[in-house]
C-alpha cells in the first residue's frame, strides 16, 4: 500500500497483520486493538516527533533500569493503574471469594517455609509494633481449606522492603505458611508501615508529569496457592494507615481493609489481626474462560 494518509493508515497496518504467516486469534485480537487504541492516541493528542523520540528514550531507559531488583515496567503500569484493571479484568469480584489486588514488584519466589505461628521478623527496629495475624481459608460453602500454602511480606518499619536494604537479613519479614486441617494459619509480623513506591529513575518522571505523589498505605502482600483452587493474589491493608483513600497505585479495595487491634496479653504482641480469606475452585474459574 503506497500513501497511507491520516485517515487511512490504521485500516493500513491492521489489515497487514498476518500477512507473512498464521497469527493467533488472540493475538490479532490483542494486535488490532492496541494498534487502533494507539493511532488514536496520537491522532487525540497530535503526537509530535519529538515527542515520540522522547517516548522512545524513556522506554529504552526504563528497560535498561530493569533487573531481578527492579522491574521497572511493573512499576509503570501500577503508576498508570494499569495492573489494578488487568488484574480486575482477569479476577472480577464476585461477592464470595476474596478480592485480588496487585502483585507489585517487590515478590521473591521460595521465601522461608515457616511453621504456623512463626514470625518473619529477623531484624528489630526500634519504632516497630509487632502483631500476630490469623485467620482461615475458606471456600465459598464456609468449609476451611487445609494445606494452603500462604506466601506473606512487608516493608520494615523504615518503609523498605528488604531486598532494597542492604541492612535487612535475607528475607527479612518474608514467609511461607500453610494452613492446618481446618484451614487456620497464623504468623508473627510487624504492622507494615505506609511508604513510597520507588520514585527515582523513569517511575519517578511518571509521577512527576502525572502530579502525583507516590505513597501506598501500610499492607501485607499475600499469595495464596492450593492445587484445585485459584491462586489468590492479595494484599491487606491496615485500617488506620494514610493514604487509603489515596494510593499511589490504585490497589486498595474496602474488603481487604483489616483492623489492626490491640492484643491480649496470651499473645505477646502488639496488636491482633484477624483476617479470613475465600477460594475459587480452579474449575470454576477455568469453566467460565471456555
Ligand atoms: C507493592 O505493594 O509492593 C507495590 C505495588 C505496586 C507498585 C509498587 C509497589
Ligand atoms: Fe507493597
Amino acid at each position: 500500500m503506497r500513501n497511507v494518509t491520516i485517515e487511512n493508515v490504521t485500516d493500513v497496518v491492521i489489515n497487514s497483520l498476518g500477512q507473512n504467516g498464521q497469527i493467533t486469534q488472540r493475538n490479532r485480537e490483542i494486535m488490532t486493538g492496541l494498534i487502533r487504541h494507539m493511532h488514536d492516541f496520537c491522532r487525540e493528542v497530535k503526537l509530535q516527533h519529538d515527542e515520540f523520540l522522547f517516548a522512545c528514550d524513556y522506554l529504552a531507559r526504563a528497560g535498561q533500569l530493569s533487573s531481578d531488583k527492579r522491574q521497572e515496567f511493573i512499576l509503570l503500569g501500577d503508576i498508570l493503574g494499569i495492573e489494578v484493571l488487568v488484574d480486575m479484568l482477569t479476577h472480577p469480584a464476585t461477592g464470595i471469594e476474596s478480592e485480588s489486588s496487585v502483585l507489585g514488584p517487590f515478590y521473591r519466589e521460595n521465601p522461608p517455609v515457616l511453621p504456623k505461628g512463626a514470625s518473619t521478623v529477623q531484624k528489630a527496629f526500634d519504632n516497630q509494633e509487632s502483631v500476630y495475624f490469623e485467620g482461615h481459608v475458606r471456600d465459598a460453602d464456609g468449609k476451611g481449606i487445609a494445606g494452603v500454602t500462604l506466601d506473606v511480606w512487608e516493608d520494615a518499619p523504615n518503609g523498605l522492603y528488604e531486598n532494597h536494604d542492604p541492612d535487612q537479613p535475607d528475607f527479612n519479614l518474608r514467609g511461607r505458611f500453610e494452613t492446618d486441617e481446618n484451614g487456620h494459619f497464623a504468623f508473627r509480623a510487624v504492622r507494615p508501615v505506609p511508604y513510597p513506591i520507588p520514585d527515582d529513575e523513569t517511575a519517578g518522571e511518571l509521577l512527576r508529569a502525572m502530579g502525583h505523589h507516590p505513597n501506598r498505605p501500610g499492607h501485607i502482600h499475600f499469595i495464596l496457592a492450593k492445587d484445585g483452587y485459584r491462586t489468590l493474589i492479595s494484599q491487606v491493608f491496615d485500617s488506620s494507615s494514610d493514604w487509603l483513600d489515596n494510593d499511589s497505585v490504585f490497589a486498595v479495595k474496602e474488603s481487604l481493609v483489616a483492623e489492626f487491634n490491640k492484643a491480649g496479653e496470651e499473645l505477646d504482641q502488639d496488636l491482633y489481626v484477624n483476617f479470613d480469606f475465600v477460594l475459587k475452585p480452579q474449575q470454576a474459574s477455568a469453566a467460565k474462560a471456555a
